[in-house]
């Protein structure tokens, strides 16, 4: 397996490459989460490209952009475990782990990517600007890689859909690929962040799976607006950042149009934010 760590090396590979590329772009750290993009990737594509590289565009200024756990090593010896997936020997699987920030922001690196729109609710609205900031990396990714299909997990439902308007509206030749949430045994969705915490906070991060569960049943049972009513009751809480329920084509408020809504919640455990969501058909 390759391990590419520069801008010249990646952007010569894509240039001579004649063979389908599939991106991963990831911020490493992996688990099982990640490893389910890489396997749906190896399994459509020939080439399977898995970027690394912690991005301080999308990173606040109180954000965690420097204890962000960088763990390269794990994560190649990670991902060497699913080389015996690929379906021939032709096939590859390579990482792009840039050395550094400027492998991917070249110095007098002056375009922002923002789709607008789609970014003034949910996390767009606690961490302003951390949207253009995904939009001009993933950008900037493919631009280097040359993908042809780029995989993405919906454990980010709202970056899901601001790539696929960027891909839109930018005519970007890049089908884009979904994959539902990897969870743990006990409904925590796996996440980077929660190495963060400590074993009280990751017994109270249930709560956020929990609820996100019992939105869905009230969905499912009483209808919406009763679940409203119980978001507006999660929303008052301290370590709360959101609970809401929106038509999931593009996050605005539901209506007799909405065929399907996406219960989505962000919560505060210590210093951790955690982050989940789930999908229900309505009105069929
Ligand atoms: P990162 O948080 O490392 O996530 C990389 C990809 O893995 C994203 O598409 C994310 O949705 C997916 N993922 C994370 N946890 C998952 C889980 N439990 N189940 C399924 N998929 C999961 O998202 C980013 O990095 C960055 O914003 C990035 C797109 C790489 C741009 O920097």
């Amino acid at each position: 397996m390759k391990v590419i760590r520069s801008r010249e090396e990646i952007l010569s590979f894509s240039n001579k490459c004649d063979k389908e590329i599939g991106i991963v772009p990831t911020m490493g750290n992996l688990h099982d989460g990640h490893l389910k993009l890489v396997e749906a990737s190896l399994l459509n594509n020939e080439v399977t490209i898995v970027t690394i590289f912690v991005n301080p565009k999308q990173f606040g200024p109180n954000e965690d952009f420097q204890k962000y756990p960088r763990t390269l090593d794990d994560d190649i010896s990670r991902i060497s475990s699913l080389e015996e997936l690929l379906k021939n020997k032709d096939n590859e699987l390579i990482i792009f782990a840039p050395s550094s920030v400027e492998e991917v922001y070249p110095a007098n690196f002056n375009t922002v990517i923002s789709v607008k729109g789609l970014d003034n609710t949910l996390c767009g609205l606690n961490r302003p600007g951390h949207f253009d900031g995904v939009c001009t990396v993933v950008y900037q990714l493919f631009s280097l890689t040359k993908a042809k299909r780029a995989y993405f997990g919906l454990k980010d439902f709202q970056q899901t859909l601001i790539i696929r308007k960027l891909v839109k509206d930018l005519l970007l030749p890049v089908d884009i690929h979904l994959i539902d949430i990897i969870r743990d045994e006990d409904g925590l969705a796996l996440s980077s962040r929660n190495k963060y915490l400590n074993v009280d906070e990751r017994l109270q991060a249930l709560t956020l799976p929990k609820r996100i569960k019992n939105l869905e049943q009230l969905v499912k049972e009483s209808g919406i607006s009763e679940a409203m009513k119980k978001t507006k009751i999660y929303n008052k809480e301290s370590n709360v950042d959101y609970f809401h329920i929106l038509d999931s084509s593009n996050l605005s408020p539901v209506s007799n149009d909405t065929c399907e809504v996406v219960i989505a919640g962000a919560m505060r455990f210590g210093n951790t934010r955690l982050i989940d969501n789930t999908l229900v058909k309505i009105n069929a």
